[in-house]
């Protein structure tokens, strides 16, 4: 028996996410929550004939808490896409103000009634947000830093389709799974091409090429957010990320050796975070593939931040210092 829980369920990224997770087979409860349309949402996807039981809950006035309360009681996993997108010009970082808040509420209510559960935050800004899920539940006496996980799953994803797209006649995407590592906005996401299979197929690249090949990445959400056009960001593509790392998490309650990138807190509970901890600034957060199991993140990957080139160094450094900003930033929300 799992149970899954969106809050955010009737937004752009929480509808095609609550679809994908209404439709994998160990999920037997889909919990919906969200502070608007939410019944709508559950209705629709009530009706698919898939053996989960779908519930939606929204609250009835801005002070109501048992609705949050009741989509989390009993709740193994919650995802959260809550909170507002960008605008074009506009940076993650200036989401702070209105998501911060939205976040620490939902974390509050994870903490009284699923404190057990894992969970993976979407809203952005994502360098800031985990940490203040982190500094919250750690407030209420409940945190296990092996369950919670910033996604940043979608840097992946256009890692593995903008390398494939200049290699049309010998790649398809699904042949990379390229390690992205580092935070989720702008310079502080850092894609390793050098590494793996995709090595061989970088190095045919000229400087130039390499450089354009890596700022797609770090800044390929504003390609979408400028075609939106004002009306939002990713949400099909960041809910087929946001999903390929919950049916992982759901896959490694069964199966040993399941891998995937994911921003973590490096704490020392954790096999490997010391390590990487040393090797990326003494950062706090910092993504990175980890190894899952049913109790949370097993182990961290830390070894292929030996074998990185002198042009992925510099990014890393560059990518130390702006995470080492905006993770303050969440924990000071918190505290102060
Ligand atoms: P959206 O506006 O379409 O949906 C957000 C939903 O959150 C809305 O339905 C809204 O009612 C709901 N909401 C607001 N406050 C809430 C609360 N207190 N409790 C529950 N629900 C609440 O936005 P979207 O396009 O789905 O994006 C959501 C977030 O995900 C944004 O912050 C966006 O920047 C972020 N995002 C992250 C990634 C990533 O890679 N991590 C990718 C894309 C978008
Ligand atoms: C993305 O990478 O697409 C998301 O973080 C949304 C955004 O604001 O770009």
């Amino acid at each position: 028996m799992v149970k899954v829980t969106v809050c955010g369920a009737a937004g752009g990224i929480g509808q095609p996410l609550s679809l994908l997770l209404k439709l994998n087979s160990k999920v037997s409860e889909l919990s919906l929550f969200d502070v608007v349309n939410v019944p709508g949402v559950g209705a629709d996807l009530s009706h698919i004939c898939s053996d989960s039981k779908t519930q939606s809950f929204l609250p009835s006035s801005r002070e109501d808490k048992t609705a949050l309360a009741e989509s989390l009681k009993g709740s193994n996993l919650v995802v959260i896409p809550a909170g507002v997108p960008r605008k074009p010009g506009m940076t993650r970082d200036d989401l702070f103000n209105i998501n911060a808040g939205i976040i620490k509420g939902l974390a509050e209510g994870i903490a009284e009634n699923c404190p057990d559960a894992f969970v993976l935050v979407i809203s952005n800004p994502v360098n800031s947000t985990v940490p203040i899920v982190a500094e919250t539940l750690k407030k209420n006496n409940v945190y296990n830093p092996k369950k919670l996980f910033g996604v940043t799953t979608l840097d992946i994803v256009r890692a593995n389709t903008f390398i494939s797209q200049l290699f049309p006649s010998d790649t398809k995407p699904t042949d990379f799974n390229i390690n992205v590592i580092g935070g989720h906005s702008g310079e502080t996401i850092v894609p390793l091409y050098s590494l793996g299979n995709s090595g061989d197929y970088y190095s045919k690249l000229s400087s130039e090429e390499k450089s354009k090949l890596i700022n797609r990445v770090q800044f390929g959400g504003d390609e979408v957010v400028q075609a939106k056009n004002g009306a939002g960001s990713a949400t099909l593509s960041m809910a087929y990320a946001g999903y390929k790392l919950a049916e992982s998490i759901l896959k490694a309650f069964d199966e040993p050796g399941v891998i995937e990138c994911t921003y973590l807190n490096l704490d020392s509970s954790i096999k490997g975070a010391a390590e990487a901890k040393k090797l990326v600034g003494d950062l706090e957060f910092f993504s990175l593939p980890v190894e899952l199991s049913k109790e949370g993140i097993k182990e961290v990957k830390y070894e292929l931040l030996t074998k990185i080139n002198e042009d992925e160094k510099k990014l890393l450094s560059v990518a130390i210092d702006q995470l080492s900003k905006n993770i303050e930033k969440g924990v000071k929300f918190v505290n102060n």
